[in-house]
């Protein structure tokens, strides 16, 4: 098949260095054609950077141009729902940035609006599935070879944000302009991934504290507890105020122990069920055999790898080659309502103080976004 001629909408800080990946002819199978930005400074930059490439002001002009099979969305969270269901109903293969957007009635509409679409596919850029060792969880997951799960734990504080990074105005870290603060900006490949390895939740108890150190009103300091239909349970943590941070993900099952931390992934294979060594076992205080410690690493020259050919790259190449070959996905766009489901869920938890179940309540969850929009709205009048 002919190269798949894409269209980028918003090319800010993410949409720019997407434009540089096609550039660099990293995209095997596809080729950019059109870009797309309501910013006269980001048109001045396409201009200068992409003479070839047709710039439009207006997303549904370029959708509507002829000149794109394919779009990738990078405009701020609330947009992807909306310009994504523009592209598929105007037959346009749709990538989307995560997060897939604020509220989940929009992505579960936009994935029922996509299933619909059965020619067109759909995507969304959770780059990390891609990264080496969280693919070796997922493998040691859906192989069985870790066992049921019995706990999942995550700590993830190593995004320090300090105030002149909330103070550069903008659409970030508000809750009219992104729907939150580390919950929805920092955190959704982390929350993917912990659905990804660990299944979705039944119930959550999240408390997500609001400017924290910092003279924000989103939240940047989360603790969620989590349990799951088989009485597993979990714990998410993340902060942008800690230094230095952690990044720690812990899964215990029931024949082994997983870690990841510094770049290294530790799998501690149990000889022996701890199902089946308790039921035998007499002693009172005894270890389990181990079989083996398996270690997985990234080394340097994957570092560098991943710099070069990047995450993003492989989400891009595989998205092409699904459009082309029909290979398997590695991120379906569906994906996107899970993570999201876990945000809402921890957000609506700590604004009720109280336990939510899934699936939650949706319209609370927008009743209770809203008035804090209107609340952010008033406390910026008065800082006027
Ligand atoms: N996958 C990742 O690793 C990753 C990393 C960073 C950001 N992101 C995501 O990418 C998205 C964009 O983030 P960013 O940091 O590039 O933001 P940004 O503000 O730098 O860029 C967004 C761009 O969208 C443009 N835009 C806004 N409304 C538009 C409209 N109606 N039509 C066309 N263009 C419009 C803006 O002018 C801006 O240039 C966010 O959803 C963010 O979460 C993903």
């Amino acid at each position: 098949m002919d190269k798949i001629r894409y269209g980028i909408i918003g090319i800010g800080k993410m949409g720019s260095l997407h434009c540089m990946r096609f550039k660099g002819k990293l995209i095997k199978g596809g080729a950019l054609t059109a870009v797309c930005d309501i910013s006269p400074e980001r048109r001045e930059w396409a201009e200068k950077n992409f003479p070839k490439v047709k710039f439009f002001e207006d997303y549904k002009e370029m959708m509507e141009s002829g000149l794109v099979d394919a779009v990738l969305i990078a405009t701020p969270h609330y947009l992807h729902p909306e310009m994504a269901k523009a592209a598929l109903s105007r037959g346009l293969h749709t990538l989307i940035e995560k997060p897939a957007g604020v509220f989940t009635s929009a992505i579960r509409e936009l994935n029922e609006f996509a299933k619909e679409k059965k020619d067109l596919v759909f995507g969304i850029m959770y780059n990390q599935r891609t990264n080496k060792l969280y693919r070796y969880a997922k493998m040691l997951v859906d192989s069985g070879r870790l066992g049921e799960m019995k706990r999942i734990n995550w700590i993830i504080t190593d995004w320090y944000r300090p105030q002149a990074y909330y103070d550069q105005g903008g659409w970030r870290g508000t809750w009219v302009g992104e729907g939150g603060g580390a919950l929805i900006n920092q955190c959704p490949h982390q929350l993917d991934l912990f659905q990804w390895l660990g299944g979705m939740p039944s119930k959550i108890i999240g408390y997500a504290k609001v400017g924290v150190k910092r003279d924000i009103n989103v939240e940047n300091d989360v603790t969620a507890y989590f349990e799951y239909p088989n009485g597993a349970s979990g714990v998410f943590i993340t902060s942008t105020h800690d230094f230095p941070g952690t990044n720690r993900l812990e899964i215990d099952g029931d024949k082994g122990k997983l870690v990841i931390e510094n770049n290294k992934l530790t799998f501690t294979e149990l000889a022996v069920s701890e199902t089946e060594f308790n039921a035998t076992n007499k002693k009172f205080m005894p270890k389990i055999p181990v079989k083996k410690k398996h270690v997985v690493r990234i080394s340097k020259l994957g570092q560098l790898a991943q710099l070069v050919f990047g995450q993003h790259t492989e989400i891009i190449r595989n998205f092409t080659a699904a459009i082309q070959d029909g290979n398997p996905m590695i991120a379906p766009g569906e994906d996107g309502i899970n993570g999201l489901t876990v945000s809402n869920a921890i957000h609506l938890s700590s604004w009720l103080n109280e336990p939510v179940t899934l699936p939650i309540d949706e319209k609370r969850f927008e009743e209770e976004l809203a008035k804090r929009i209107e609340e952010e709205k008033e406390l910026n009048k008065k800082k006027v």
